[in-house]
């Protein structure tokens, strides 16, 4: 039986859509559902454009978990992916998926974490602070922001001409390659 997947994002959806090329023609994975809280992400057009189902859902009805839980089971879905998903997940939902939901991280955690932690704000961060490598973080999702248990770090060197900007462009590069690989890694396992 295919593994399926539902991505669950709340703004432009880059990584969503890669990680639905990446498995386009595969046989054992398919993203069935794009889910997002936003009901103006341009995540919903890129599904549209992909041929992929998409759902909106309200903050109250993530917490809730009843039309979610009702949703994915009619699609059939095994594995959660949030991919640029900035609320917490209730632990209903942990509950219904165990190790079963991961999430990507602009930061090598546990450094840059938390609420509030997402986009320029980590890399304006990651600059202010004069590190000296960033990268990315993909981890299983438990009822914290960013501290379930660490699958995978990538890093890159933030330089001294670095600007939020451009290390966000090196970060995203890395996010495009190995999130789907680590994806299908932890779905085979
Ligand atoms: C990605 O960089 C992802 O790592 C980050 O949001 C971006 C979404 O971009 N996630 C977080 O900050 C989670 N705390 P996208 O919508 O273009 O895929």
């Amino acid at each position: 039986m295919p593994t399926n997947i539902a991505i669950f994002a709340s703004g432009s959806g880059s990584n969503a859509e890669n990680i639905c090329s990446f498995f386009q023609n595969s046989h054992d994975i398919n993203v069935v559902l794009i889910c997002s809280n936003n009901k103006n992400a341009f995540v919903l057009k890129r599904a549209k454009n992909l041929g992929v189902d998409a759902v909106f859902f309200t903050k109250a009805q993530l917490i809730s978990f009843g039309f979610l839980e009702k949703t994915l089971t009619n699609f059939n879905v095994d594995f959660i992916v949030l991919a640029g998903f900035l609320l917490k997940i209730p632990q209903k939902m942990i509950n219904k998926y165990p190790n079963k939901i991961i999430n990507i991280h602009p930061a090598l955690l546990p450094k840059y974490g938390g609420k509030g932690m997402y986009g320029e704000n980590i890399h304006r961060a990651v600059i202010e602070n004069k590190d000296e490598e960033s990268g990315v973080t993909i981890h299983y999702v438990n009822q914290n922001y960013d501290e379930g248990e660490i699958i995978f770090n990538a890093k890159c060197e933030v330089t001294k001409t670095d600007t939020p900007e451009s290390l966000a462009i090196k970060i995203q590069a890395l996010e495009y390659t190995c999130f789907p690989k680590i994806i299908e890694l932890v779905i085979k396992k």
